[in-house]
């Protein structure tokens, strides 16, 4: 129990540190607080500083320079991950059996779950959320008793409008529409503009629901190769528009999953020119745009739209409440065809879950929780980060996302993360193995950690030991002299 209570004491110390560093208080290269100014600050004891520090040190956080103290260390040039290098043709999509089986078997509430990219109970405002909500079914019952027929309910689609002010955009109410999360937005989009069979270009590793709805449409996708800092390659982008009919392109702008890239806001702006060159509709998934770690907000590529054939999809569902799958569209000039599949699709969104939305946007202090989200997440990260360098196999590499809370991870050539996925469910422990994000099931040596959960010593057990088993695994393989596959990265 004393041993518990310690080790509790120099996390805690260890997190306090780790905060500073990640939120860039503490620069690379500073002085951290000396020993026994912390253990006076603290009011802890010298080893237990020492302790403290130490963890950091594994982490690769910090470093002990020889009678100067420790100091933040200068990120690790070699943790650099390359550009992504997909096959060139598009093809159907099949990871829908693969998905649905990697999250039906995360649902058990034992399991620990570092697979699915849910942020932690903890950090919603579900308590206000929840009395938002029952004074206004209370104000206006009628919120309970008519359809909610789009484009939705004028009060949020305001709110909306106003809050993508912060991404560079200028849209009113009109241009918006509500929908059941992003997921609607994104496959209402879909298929707006493309059919059965036709082609649509997108990032490579991607999001693995935008696989599946382009699976569930017959439709193909063709794989871009993707940088992990600036997000899609429009050299590669370019020939492909050259090449092959694209019918649309699917793209996350600004803070991608699972890559965590931010394109910069000259490569969003080539981005629109280059497609609307082409005449191809660009669908901006900006889901996470507001889970930024920089200091401002990204811009959107919608931002640059000109001719109105950029379709921006987002929602509350990693920022408020999952639950609610309140998300909305800003379609531009298929705005007619959006709102009628819209209703084609669900008929509406709940109007009670629209007016809490709208309420919480406009007196709730959305500003204020999304500040302490990405302070929550970029903490997470760092310690995520952290782990990974100190248990997992020798020239591992992972990224650093420019914010969210997902980190993708590439194991050394030869290890294979279904297979890890495997052994790491047995000790009840989710992964989300890298062909999950692959049309051509690549990316076999990679998988995707969430690092947004309820953070305790046991998520930090458990990603330790998802690294002791590729170790494990690799060793497994070198024994038996497997080559590295050609799906590796
Ligand atoms: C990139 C991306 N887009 C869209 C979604 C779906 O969002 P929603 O839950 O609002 O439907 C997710 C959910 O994980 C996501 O990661």
């Amino acid at each position: 129990m004393e041993s518990e209570n310690i080790a509790v004491l120099y996390e805690s110390v260890a997190g306090d540190i780790s905060t500073l560093i990640s939120s860039g208080t503490l620069l690379p290269g500073e002085r951290v607080p000396s020993v026994r100014r912390l253990s006076r600050q603290k009011h802890v004891s010298i080893s237990t500083v020492l302790q403290a520090y130490r963890l950091l040190e594994n982490r690769g956080m910090i470093e002990a320079r020889p009678q100067s103290g420790y100091f933040v260390r200068r990120a690790r040039p070699a943790a650099e991950m390359a550009v992504t290098n997909p096959p060139s043709t598009p093809r159907p999509v099949g990871v829908h059996d693969l998905v649905s089986r990697v999250l039906d078997a995360a649902k058990d509430p034992r399991v620990v779950k570092l697979g699915a990219a849910l942020p932690a109970h903890e950090l919603m405002p579900s308590a206000r959320l929840g009395r938002m909500l029952s004074a206004i079914a209370r104000r206006s019952p009628e919120a309970l008793t008519t359809y909610a027929v789009p484009p939705g309910r004028e009060e949020l689609r305001r709110q909306i409008a106003r809050h993508s002010l912060n991404w560079g955009c200028n849209f009113t109410a009109d241009d918006v529409i509500v929908t059941n999360g992003c997921m609607e937005a994104l496959n209402l989009c879909l298929r707006a503009v493309a059919k059965p069979g036709d082609i649509v270009a997108l990032e490579s590793p991607t999001y693995f629901g935008l696989l599946q709805i382009i699976e569930s449409l017959g439709m193909k996708a063709l794989e871009i190769p993707t940088h992990p800092r600036n997000g899609i390659s429009l050299e590669a982008l370019a020939l492909a528009c050259e090449r092959e009919k694209v019918k649309a392109c699917l793209v996350m702008s600004s803070v991608s999953n699972p890559l965590g890239s931010t394109m910069p806001d000259a490569a969003k702006k080539r981005l629109v020119q280059l497609l609307a060159g082409h005449g191809i509709p660009l669908i901006e998934d900006m889901v996470y745009g507001d889970l930024h770690f920089g200091a401002t907000a990204p811009r959107a590529a919608k931002s640059y739209d000109k001719q109105g054939t950029v379709m921006l999809c987002s929602s509350f569902s990693k920022t408020l409440a999952p639950g609610f799958r309140v998300g909305w569209v800003a379609p531009g000039r298929y705005q007619e065809q959006v709102s009628k599949l819209k209703f084609i699709s669900s008929v509406g969104t709940p109007e009670l879950l629209q007016l809490t939305v709208a309420e919480f946007l406009a007196n709730g202090g959305y500003d204020r929780q999304l500040r302490s989200l990405r302070r929550a997440f970029a903490e997470r990260i760092e310690r995520g980060r952290g782990l990974v360098f100190e248990h997992f196999p020798e020239g591992t590499r992972a990224t650093s996302p420019a914010g969210g809370f997902v980190l993708w991870v590439e194991l050394p050539p030869g290890a294979d993360a279904l297979a890890l996925y495997e052994s790491a469910m047995q000790e009840g422990i989710s992964i989300a193995p890298g062909p999950m994000f692959s049309a051509s099931s690549r990316y076999r040596n990679c998988l995707r950690l969430n690092c947004g959960c309820t953070w305790t010593p046991a998520v930090e057990r458990a990603l330790a030991r998802v690294g002791e088993l590729a170790k494990a695994h690799l060793a497994g393989t070198a024994r038996k002299g497997k080559r590295p596959s050609a799906n590796d990265r």
